[in-house]
């Protein structure tokens, strides 16, 4: 998953194809016969070589391409962390992510919020808004398009934990896939648009926090995240 190691892998590929022309472009300048020439074009595999070309030297653009997308973006999901812990009302915090990133130009899906009246927990207020934008922003882009789209969020607290919950009625996440959505760099989006990271810094922050981030598919389609936390007394 890591776009750096695709690189150096496909660089890695393309100095050895760069040895194989070298030598068979050595013989043939070196004025070898017609009949070595084809040998060579066979033991060397020219052929697969100059076709392989087009595709690695593609999957190499588009890898740095990501790595790009990825400095450009860490400021977006990096987190100020101002300050020390404190006690914060999480229910504020949610609707103002919520706010903030439904508010966005990409219009067209209904969202619910739900909350109750005080969630209190113990932390950083500004890394948890992190968390809710990634969670809204990944459930809009789950949705994008979709007709009847809809995005719900909400918030309880309840035997001591405080749990919020962003689900959205989308395509869902494969079975195969459910494991991977933390991993740094698993992506399943278009180059300039994913960088992979926003679940795994989420899956960071909640487990800072003392808390959990679970993925789960909806009986009914789509996707569900719910996030605990200790709630704070
Ligand atoms: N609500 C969702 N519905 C369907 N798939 C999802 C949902 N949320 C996450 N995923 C899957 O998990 C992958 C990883 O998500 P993550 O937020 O870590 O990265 P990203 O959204 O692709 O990139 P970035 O967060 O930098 O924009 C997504 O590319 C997508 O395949
Ligand atoms: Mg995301």
């Amino acid at each position: 998953n890591n776009p750096i190691s695709f690189v150096y892998g496909n660089v890695h590929a393309l100095s050895k194809y760069s040895d194989r022309i070298g030598a068979y472009l050595d013989a043939i300048h070196g004025g070898c016969g017609e009949a070595e020439r084809e040998k060579l074009r066979r033991t060397l595999r020219i052929d697969d070589t100059l076709s392989d070309l087009p595709a690695l030297i593609g999957g190499t653009a588009e890898g740095a391409q990501r790595v790009a997308d990825i400095v450009r973006s860490l400021k977006r999901l990096s987190f100020s962390s101002t300050g020390g812990p404190e006690i914060f009302d999480l229910a504020e915090v949610v609707s103002k992510a919520v706010q903030w990133s439904a508010s966005g130009s990409r219009g067209g899906a209904a969202v619910g919020i739900e909350l109750d009246d005080k969630l209190p927990v113990r932390g950083n207020a500004g890394q948890l808004h992190q968390v809710i934008v990634n969670l809204v922003e990944n459930a809009l882009d789950a949705v994008s398009g979709r007709a009847g789209a809809h995005i719900s969020v909400s918030g309880a607290v309840s035997g001591g934990e405080v749990t919020v919950t962003v689900e959205d009625n989308g395509p869902g996440i494969p079975a195969d896939i459910l494991t991977k959505v933390f991993d740094p760099f698993f992506t399943t989006k278009p180059v300039g648009k994913g960088t992979g990271l926003g679940l795994w810094i989420s899956y960071g922050i909640a487990r800072d926090h003392g808390g959990s981030l679970d993925a789960v598919e909806r009986p009914s389609g789509g996707a569900r995240f719910v996030m605990r936390l200790p709630a704070a007394s």
